[in-house]
């Protein structure tokens, strides 16, 4: 089972709708348990993978709450931080990353940090093919290899190991890059990373 906290929001509901496709079972989370909607904890402790989707400024505390039932979770941590100023989007990243204060206020967790630069208005089309990598990092091998079978799964590219969760530093601000990229061309974009060994 795959779990997704924030599972309201349009990126939980476009990523569920991917990966029921590919055949996984998903259910999500909120804090308002609602029609197809479980509690936030419920949506952990049924799953061995949980994809954490909630809104920058609500990670903290999240993880924080959730941090029992995320122990021995593979979590992904696809929270980015993002800011509109002026309505342009830019990114307003702390010291840590949003994937590194889940690790620690979720100790138990393993987090891999992954997804950033892929658009929940992608995800939402389920016809779209998915044209693109999917960046990951993360200090747990074994947890990261789940993840990037995962991965290889729903795109059309490949997973791509970034290296170790400090990475997620640079690779969270990467969605602010792209919505600027979407602005300009009116479209939405991922990425590809080229001259990668088969
Ligand atoms: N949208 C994209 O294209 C995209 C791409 C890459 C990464 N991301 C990142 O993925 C995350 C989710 O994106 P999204 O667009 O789905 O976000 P969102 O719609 O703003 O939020 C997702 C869900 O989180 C819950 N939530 C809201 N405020 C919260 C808080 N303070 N504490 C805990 N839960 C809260 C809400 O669900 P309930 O009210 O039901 O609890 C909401 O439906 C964000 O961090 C975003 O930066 C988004």
């Amino acid at each position: 089972m795959i779990g997704i906290v924030g599972g309201s929001g349009d990126f939980g509901r476009g990523l569920a709708q991917r990966l029921r496709r590919i055949g996984e079972d998903v259910v999500l989370g909120s804090r308002t348990p609602r029609d197809d909607l479980v509690a936030n904890a419920e949506a952990c402790r049924l799953s061995e993978v949980v994809f954490f989707s909630v809104p920058p400024a609500g990670v903290e505390a999240m993880a924080r709450e959730l941090a029992d039932d995320l122990a021995g979770r593979i979590v992904v941590s696809v929270a980015a931080p993002v800011v509109f100023l002026d309505g342009k989007p830019g990114a307003a990243p702390g010291s840590l990353s949003l994937a590194e204060l889940t690790a620690l206020e979720a100790p138990g967790a393993r987090v891999v940090a992954g997804f950033h630069t892929v658009s929940a208005r992608v995800l939402a089309e389920p016809e779209a093919p998915l044209d693109e990598d999917v960046l990951i990092c993360g200090d747990d091998a074994e947890a990261k290899d789940v993840v990037a079978a995962l991965a290889d799964r729903l795109v059309e590219g490949r997973a791509v190991d970034c290296g170790r969760l400090e990475v997620a530093r640079w690779l969270e601000t990467l969605t602010a890059v792209l919505l600027n990229v979407n602005r300009r061309y009116k479209t939405n974009a991922g990425v590809r990373v080229t001259g990668l060994p088969e």
